[in-house]
């Protein structure tokens, strides 16, 4: 289990583009490995091919993608034709998919679903999301089970989240999308607020408390 803050384990293994041994991979990069049951599943090939399809979108925010199951990188390779031909992708394909079909990985990163076995009893893992900083920490975890697909609209919303409040003293609100106001965080004094955010507004409250401040996107 890696907790947020913690360093995110340098596992090496095996995948579609070859081995990867996790930080040289990154480099500087951000990085977002997300986790699925099963190759040749109906749920996942949609959201492999909606990751294929944002690839662009996760570049251009200098984020690495991989994705994990635990089927063997043969079966990988012979899915992600399946993958490309459903959500009309050409050319390669943009990110590795790696193999895990011994668990290791999903033992040590705590994405086994309870619920989810092969035909043979085997575990698999569950909808696991992680936002690795380029510090090789984890930012964010998600866990969704297999009958939930994801919505990466919402991964990329909370990559910019993250990108944002790891340089600037914001926090970002409910629904918030790139460009929209921030609050002030809470540790942020009266008079350092006025000089970091002078266009910040206090908004008027019943208890008196002046914690709710806004301010446009610094
Ligand atoms: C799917 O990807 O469709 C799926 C995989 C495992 C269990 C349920 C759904």
């Amino acid at each position: 289990m890696v907790n947020l803050g913690d360093v995110f384990p340098n596992f090496t293994a095996k995948s579609t583009t070859g081995v990867i041994k996790l930080h040289s991979y990154l480099g500087d990069s951000w990085g977002i490995l997300f986790s699925h049951p099963a190759d040749y599943t109906p749920v996942c090939t949609t959201e492999l091919g909606r990751v294929a399809n944002l690839a662009p979108e996760f570049e251009k925010r200098n984020v690495k993608l991989m994705a994990l199951s635990c089927d063997s990188v043969e079966d990988h390779l012979g899915w992600i034709e399946d993958i490309k031909a459903y959500n009309c992708l050409n050319g390669e394909f943009p990110y590795p998919i790696i193999a895990d079909p011994d668990r290791d990985l999903a033992v040590t990163l705590g994405m086994i679903d309870p619920d989810e076995k092969t035909a043979s009893g085997m575990p698999l893992t569950a909808r696991a999301v992680f936002v690795i900083g380029p510090d090789k920490k984890l930012k964010l975890s998600i866990l969704y089970p297999a009958t939930t697909g994801r919505n990466f609209d919402e991964i990329l919303r909370a990559v910019d989240s993250l990108q944002l409040t790891a340089q600037k003293k914001v926090a970002t609100p409910a629904d918030w999308k790139s460009g929209g106001h921030c609050m002030v965080l809470p540790t942020i004094s009266p008079d350092e607020a006025k000089t970091m955010f002078p266009q910040h507004q206090v908004h008027k409250v019943p208890s008196g408390k002046e914690y709710l401040r806004t301010t446009p996107l610094p």
